[in-house]
C-alpha cells in the first residue's frame, strides 16, 4: 500500500473512523487532485461522519450545508442582510443624506455568508460537506455544478470570489433520487455500503471499548441478520453502536430474549419494523 495511504488510514483511526483502502485512496485522490467526491450509500454507514473527521484530521474547518426541497442560491451561496439595509436606507431618507442608496447598501458590510462562500473564503482551506444532496432539486444541482466547476461565485453588486486554495468537498446522497450525470463526473465517486462483519466489529469496539468481544459480536450479527430482512428503516451504524452503547450501559452480560426485547428501540425505528421482528421471533436473533 501507498505509505501516504497507509498513513491517512491511520489518522482516519485514530479519529475512531475505520475504513478501507479502496475509500482511503478515494480520498487521498481527492485532496491530491482537487476534486470533490460522491458518496452514495444507505444511511447511517458514516458518511457525514467522515466529512468531520476529513477536516478534524486536517485541522481545518468544517463546513456544513444540510440539503433539502427547496433549498436556494439565498441559503447556500449569500444573501443580503435586509433589516439591515432598511435601516441604513431609512436613516439615509430621514437624515437626508447624500449618499447614494443603490450602491451603498449592496456592500461587504450587508452580505451575509452562506455555507458555499464561506467555504471558498475560508483559509486555510476547509472541508466542506454537501450533506444529502438527492434532498435538494435539480435546479439546486446546476448551482453546484457551477460552484465546482470554477470554485468561484460572483455577487454582481460585489464582484467574484474565488478560493486561493479549493475547499475540500464531500457531496453525500441517500439515493432518494438520482442525481445528474453531469455532477457524477465532477466527482470522484463512493458507494459506501454496509461493513462487512470484521469491520462492523472494529467499529464497534472503537467506539465502545469496555463492551466484552463477545457482546460485540452478537450485536455485529444481530444487526446483520436484521439488515437482511425488509425493513422501513434497515439498522445502520449508528443503530448498533447505539445498541452497543445500552447494552453497555445496562451491564448486560450476554445477549438474550429478554435483553433484546428492552432494548430494541436502540436498533429499531418504527413500530412496523418491531412487529416485524417480533413475528420473526426474537430467538433468531441472539442465536444468530
Ligand atoms: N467506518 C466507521 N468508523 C467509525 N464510526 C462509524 C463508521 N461508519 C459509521 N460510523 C458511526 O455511525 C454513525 C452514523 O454515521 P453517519 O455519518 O451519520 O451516517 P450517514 O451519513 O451515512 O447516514 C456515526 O456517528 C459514526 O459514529
Ligand atoms: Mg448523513
Amino acid at each position: 500500500m501507498n505509505e501516504h495511504i497507509h498513513r491517512l488510514q491511520e489518522e482516519l483511526r485514530r479519529a475512531r473512523y475505520v475504513a478501507d483502502q479502496a475509500l482511503t485512496t478515494v480520498l487521498y485522490l481527492a485532496g491530491r487532485l482537487g476534486r470533490p467526491v460522491l458518496m452514495e450509500g444507505p444511511a447511517g454507514v458514516g458518511k457525514t461522519e467522515l466529512a468531520k473527521v476529513m477536516a478534524q484530521i486536517r485541522g481545518v474547518d468544517f463546513i456544513r450545508l444540510q440539503c433539502y426541497e427547496g433549498l436556494d442560491a439565498a441559503h447556500a451561496l449569500y444573501d443580503w442582510d435586509y433589516p439591515k439595509q432598511l435601516l441604513t436606507a431609512r436613516t439615509v431618507i430621514e437624515g437626508h443624506e447624500q449618499r447614494k442608496i443603490s450602491t451603498d447598501i449592496y456592500t461587504e458590510e450587508y452580505l451575509i455568508e452562506r455555507p458555499l462562500l464561506k467555504a471558498l473564503r475560508s483559509q486555510p482551506a476547509p472541508v466542506l460537506l454537501i450533506d444529502e444532496v438527492d434532498r435538494a432539486d435539480e435546479e439546486f444541482e446546476a448551482l453546484l455544478l457551477e460552484f465546482l466547476a470554477e470554485f468561484q461565485i460572483t455577487i454582481p453588486e460585489i464582484g467574484s470570489f474565488r478560493a486561493q486554495q479549493p475547499p475540500m468537498v464531500i457531496l453525500t446522497s441517500n439515493r432518494t433520487r438520482d442525481l445528474s450525470d453531469a455532477l457524477r463526473r465532477r466527482c470522484l465517486y463512493v458507494w459506501l455500503d454496509y461493513p462487512s462483519l470484521e469491520r462492523e466489529v472494529e467499529i464497534i469496539r472503537l467506539r465502545v471499548p469496555g463492551l466484552a468481544e463477545e457482546l460485540i459480536r452478537q450485536i455485529t450479527r444481530a444487526v446483520r441478520q436484521m439488515r437482511q430482512w425488509s425493513l422501513l428503516k434497515p439498522p445502520g451504524m449508528a443503530e448498533s453502536i447505539d445498541w452497543a452503547q445500552a447494552i453497555e450501559k445496562l451491564d448486560v452480560r450476554e445477549l438474550d430474549e429478554e435483553s433484546i426485547f428492552l432494548t430494541l428501540g436502540c436498533v429499531l425505528k418504527t413500530q412496523e419494523d418491531m412487529e416485524f421482528v417480533y413475528q420473526k421471533g426474537l430467538a433468531l436473533l441472539w442465536k444468530s
